[in-house]
């Protein structure tokens, strides 16, 4: 086993959408030198504009350390993988697609440097299995991020059977260098936050349903009634309905227990490209 590379000053994230735009700026924020993959330029132009709107509403609060065009110094991109072969330290968040991760580390493991360790921002994809399309499973882990990622402290992280303690300890202190709050779950289904947040979306839509109560008076109920800054309808529109029907059919198949029967309407609603705020139309009309 070759040994874990210590330092890290450069990292690169891989797939620059909601999540990887946001990691990627929350990285150069924290003084990492940032290279952001995509396939696609125009989604990179995308991405750029999204983190120095971010940045711009951040400073304008005082919340950033420097000016956005300092921060945005720090970042760089590119569509192509092979610009990340002298990074340090790699977060994939591309789309949330077996088959796309597998060959993402297969492809990444070849490039990167022996030691440097592979994060995956999977939602609820085994990260041990995605660990075993490479040749450094001791150096792959769990780095799961909440959205929107420059407001949301946590971050979950995920050992995999092979994950070594070194990597483990490397992956809590980027995150924590990133100004995160560390938590360790297992690997098991949806992890901690999915494996209750989404049963409790999905009830969200069985009530709903059932015509218990109207979608803005469940989203009140749980505001109101529970503190929750979103309601969670207006919470599955802002994650994106597909997301939380994949995330309910991951815990349905791997848990084996019907009580996570995804609900028919959620199913109806991505059926009809009603998948939230991304579509102008979930739950609600935008
Ligand atoms: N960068 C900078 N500022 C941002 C921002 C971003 N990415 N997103 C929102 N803001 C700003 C808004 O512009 C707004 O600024 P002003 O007050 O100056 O207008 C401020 O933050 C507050 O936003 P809003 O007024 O729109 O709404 P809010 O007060 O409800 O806060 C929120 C927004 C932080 C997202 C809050 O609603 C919240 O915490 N919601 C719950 C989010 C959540 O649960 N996330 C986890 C989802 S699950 C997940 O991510 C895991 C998974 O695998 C699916």
């Amino acid at each position: 086993m070759t040994g874990i590379r210590t330092s890290v000053e450069s990292l690169g994230v891989i797939g620059s959408g909601t999540m990887g735009n946001g990691i990627a700026q929350v990285a150069a924020s924290a003084g990492y030198s940032v290279t952001l993959f995509d396939i696609s330029q125009a989604q990179l132009d995308k991405a750029l504009q999204m983190i120095s709107k971010s940045l711009t509403k951040l400073s304008e609060k005082g919340k950033l350390k420097e000016s956005p065009d300092q921060v945005l110094k720090r970042l760089r991109t590119t569509t192509q993988l092979q610009d990340l072969k002298e990074v340090h330290f790699v977060i994939e968040a591309a789309t949330e697609n077996r088959e796309i991760k597998f060959k993402l580390f297969s492809e990444l493991d070849k490039i990167l440097a022996p030691g440097v360790i592979l994060a995956t921002n999977t939602s609820s994809i085994s990260v041990t299995e995605v660990a075993s399309h490479t040749q450094r499973p001791e150096w792959v882990a769990g780095m799961h991020f909440m959205n929107p990622v420059p407001l949301m402290t946590l971050v979950e992280g995920i050992r995999g059977l092979a994950t070594h303690d070194e990597c483990f300890k490397q992956v809590r202190a980027v995150a924590e260098k990133m100004g995160k709050v560390f938590i360790e779950a297992k690997d098991a289904p949806g992890f901690a936050v999915n494996r209750i947040l989404m049963p409790m979306i999905n009830e969200a839509f069985v009530a709903l349903q059932e015509g218990l109560a109207s979608p803005k008076d469940i989203d009140t109920a749980m505001k109101l009634g529970c503190n929750f800054p979103m309601g969670p309808l207006e919470l599955a529109d802002f994650v994106g309905l597909d997301v939380c029907l994949f995330v309910m059919e991951v815990l349905h198949r791997d848990l084996g227990d019907s009580k996570y029967r995804p609900a028919p309407l959620l199913r109806k609603y991505v059926e009809a490209g009603w998948k939230g705020r991304k579509t102008n139309r979930g739950v609600y009309v935008y």
